[in-house]
């Protein structure tokens, strides 16, 4: 996990944020996704990837985040534009809607696949436990 601060560009028109150049994270952005008309108390996520890699913003609203690496567990709050979490494999996330119709989009490293996504939470313990993801 990681904040990422989007190099932003303000004026009386607005705000414009970006980012670029992020090879530090993974090689191709594969897949954008956005999600959207989410009332406010609503829990998505619940769920870790055996692969994916992640870089996730949340361009309207607030949304909460809990990350768990199956040792330890962080929140982290997204409520401003400029503001980005890179999100490794093998995290479990669950993100909570703070506000109505707050909006979080997501690129990603690799295409749609649900072979990828570990839904059940005893069984990324049992991953983590047995080493499936080298930790930095
Ligand atoms: P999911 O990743 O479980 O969303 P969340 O964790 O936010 O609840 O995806 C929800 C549904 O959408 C699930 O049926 C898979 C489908 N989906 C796609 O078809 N393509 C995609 O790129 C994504 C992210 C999800």
């Amino acid at each position: 996990m990681e904040i990422i601060k989007f190099p932003t560009v303000l004026s009386k028109f607005g705000m414009l944020s970006y980012f670029q150049d992020f090879a530090d994270y993974f090689s191709e952005i594969k897949r954008i996704y956005y999600i959207c008309g989410v009332k406010k108390g609503i829990r998505r996520g619940m769920h870790a990837h055996k692969e994916l890699e992640q870089i996730t913003f949340c361009p309207y609203g607030t949304i909460r985040f809990r990350l768990d690496d199956g040792l330890s567990k962080e929140e982290i709050i997204l409520n401003e534009p400029n503001k980005g979490l890179y999100i490794g494999k093998g995290i479990w996330r669950e993100m909570y809607w703070e506000e109505d119709n707050s909006v979080l989009v997501v690129a990603a490293s690799m295409l749609y696949d649900e072979n990828d996504y570990i839904r059940d939470y005893e069984t990324f313990l049992s991953m983590v436990k047995s080493g499936y993801w080298v930790r930095k």
